[in-house]
């Protein structure tokens, strides 16, 4: 590998964790990719060094943590590409120092020319091609609403001070990562069929490590957004681009549809567990009612004592993630469009109930829970990030564009990725797609309807005051993710760094297996298989990036999985 160093990643070297004493350090050329912090002051963990730097820097500049988190936002869409993002949506979880807790719902929306049966054939067979690539993949994207409504209510600095960074870094280039030029290389052949216009993603030959990726188009589409706010993005020519690259590759989203766009707050999913109290995101995420459902029917067991991953724990743990699961394919969806019997679902004598049928050892087969119909997928490309500030402010933000770069169109002109989230929809409520998976009439497409997320950003409170910030990408793994790390803190009493990184499992009701990382011991696995369970090896499993509080200050602990990488001061 070629050793190059540039004046931009040098001089976020200079600037990286003055004070916080670094953990582990894995020198990238440039700049380092930080696993673990301890700071006192403020941090930031994130999918990426240079943003969890640009957002360490606003802290430092006396912002507080959305001002931090609205800068990482800007600086993801460019420094990470295949999920950061102007193009996409998310949800942002803020607990304030005052003790109050909000939720901002920036989720894509399908175009007003949507309609139930768009990815169906004249069979009426659902076409995944049609939702997951391409121009009509699309949902109207909120990610810049989002970030303006959480300066509107709680920012400090200018919003042109947070996105001057990414500007920065758009317009200088900055030197890639080996595990983003093996992403861009993959994806080459779907960004020339996808595109009918040269874009920043792709040149002659093969991306390297410490190749430089400048993309000056996206500079000059967040300089609109500087000087004219929402609008910048939502109106004018931002938006007759984006529209212009909707009649170019058969796209339906409308000037009406950006013009419409609002990002929404949303009562947080907010409950108590033990001595914590858990604040999550609520519909259109499934996330923080599945993760209180999660919790509850847990609660009654002594998991700490079967011990971190002995097959009794993850068994228990298993059934009850079918459980929640066979429940989100029923009934959650857009809660402005369908009624979720949210307080039935999160009832404790109800949530207890399901856990009727649990026997010890035992599987309780699929079929066997729920009315049968299986889970809907999501696609996995996302990226969390979470901020605490020096007045405890704590912002737990996961942002997506769905699929790895979205649907893969880049708009033309304005330099950034489109999301592909239309797939998180059911195509065809309640009958399989070719991968054999359902969804039901609750998430089914319709006009300006939000698709029901798995997103999970999270705050834990302990003694009323932030005590972990957390959330992580991995579409329907994101649920099982963060309620993995929840129990491994909160039961088991692991130190984050393990909470994090130890091989996990997934169990979504339907395909009824427990998907196992590489690394998952084998020892559990065959016990696992002993009771009837059927085990299946795939890839990583999440990137869940949290910071921890304590007495003795501030931990940040970013994913072994990526390029993750934590800042403090
Ligand atoms: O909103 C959702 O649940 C999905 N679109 C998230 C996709 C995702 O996490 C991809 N991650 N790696």
């Amino acid at each position: 590998m070629k050793k190059i160093l540039f004046s931009v990643s040098i001089l976020f070297l200079l600037n990286s964790c003055k004070e916080s004493k670094q953990a582990e350090t894995s020198p990238f050329e440039g700049y380092a990719i930080t696993k673990k912090i301890e700071a006192d002051n403020g941090a930031v963990v994130s999918a990426h060094p240079l943003a969890s730097e640009v957002g360490r820097d606003i802290l430092q500049q006396g912002g507080n943590a959305v001002d931090a988190a609205i800068a990482v936002q800007y600086a993801l869409a460019v420094v990470y590409p295949n999920a950061g993002n102007l193009g996409g949506g998310g949800f942002m979880v803020f607990h304030t120092k005052q003790g109050e807790n909000y939720s901002i719902d920036f989720r894509e929306k399908a175009p007003l020319k949507a309609h139930k049966d768009m990815y169906l054939d004249s069979l009426g067979n659902a076409v995944p091609d049609w939702s997951r690539n391409g121009h009509l993949a699309a949902g109207v994207p909120g990610t810049v609403a989002g970030t303006f409504l959480a300066h509107r209510k709680f920012g400090k600095l200018p919003m042109e001070q947070l996105i001057r960074p990414a500007i920065a870094l758009a317009e200088r280039g900055f030197a890639i990562t080996e595990r983003e030029a093996r992403a861009l290389n993959n994806y080459a052949d779907d960004f020339a069929k996808y595109n009918t216009q040269p874009t920043a993603f792709q040149k002659e030959g093969e991306w390297k490590a410490g190749d430089i990726l400048v993309q000056k188009d996206l500079a000059e589409t967040m300089k609109r957004i500087v000087e004219n706010g929402q609008a910048g993005f939502y109106e004018g020519e931002t938006a007759d681009l984006i529209v212009a690259e909707m009649e170019r590759g058969g796209g339906i989203i409308s000037k009406e549809d950006l013009k419409q766009y609002e990002a929404q707050e949303r009562t947080p999913v907010s409950f108590k567990y033990k001595d914590y109290t858990i604040i999550s995101m609520g519909l259109p995420s499934s996330g923080g009612i599945m993760q209180q459902q999660m919790l509850a029917m847990l609660e009654p067991y002594p998991i700490s004592e079967y011990g971190f991953h002995s097959a009794k724990a993850i068994q228990l743990m298993t059934e009850i993630e079918r459980r929640a699961f066979a429940d989100r394919t029923e009934y959650m969806g857009d809660p402005d469009f369908v009624d979720v019997p949210v307080a039935e679902l999160v009832d404790s004598a109800y949530v207890r109930a399901r856990m009727a049928d649990f026997t010890p050892g035992v599987p309780t087969p699929s079929d066997k829970v729920g009315p049968g119909l299986k889970a809907a997928v999501e696609k996995e490309e996302t990226t969390h990030f979470s901020v605490i500030d020096a007045e405890g402010n704590a912002v737990s933000l996961t942002t997506t564009i769905n699929g790895v770069y979205g649907s893969r169109v880049v708009v033309g002109g304005a330099g950034f990725f489109l999301n592909n989230e239309m797939d998180d929809f059911s195509a065809k409520p309640g009958a399989p797609n070719k991968f054999g998976l359902l969804g039901t009439e609750a998430n089914s497409i319709q006009p300006s309807k939000r698709m029901l997320s798995a997103m999970t950003p999270t705050v834990v409170l302990k003694d009323d005051k932030p005590y972990l910030v957390l959330g992580t990408p991995g579409g329907s793994t994101i649920i099982t993710s963060v309620f993995q790390t929840l129990v491994n803190i909160l039961e088991f009493d692991l130190p984050v760094e393990q909470a994090v990184n130890a091989p996990k499992f997934h169990h979504q009701w339907q395909p009824d297996l427990i998907y196992v990382e590489k690394d998952f011991p084998m020892a559990v696995r065959d016990s696992l298989k002993a009771m009837g369970y059927t085990i299946e090896e795939r890839r990583p499993i999440g990137r869940t990036e949290v910071i921890k509080i304590t007495e003795n200050g501030i931990e940040g602990v970013a994913d072994k999985r990526g390029d993750d990488s934590a800042a403090g001061y």
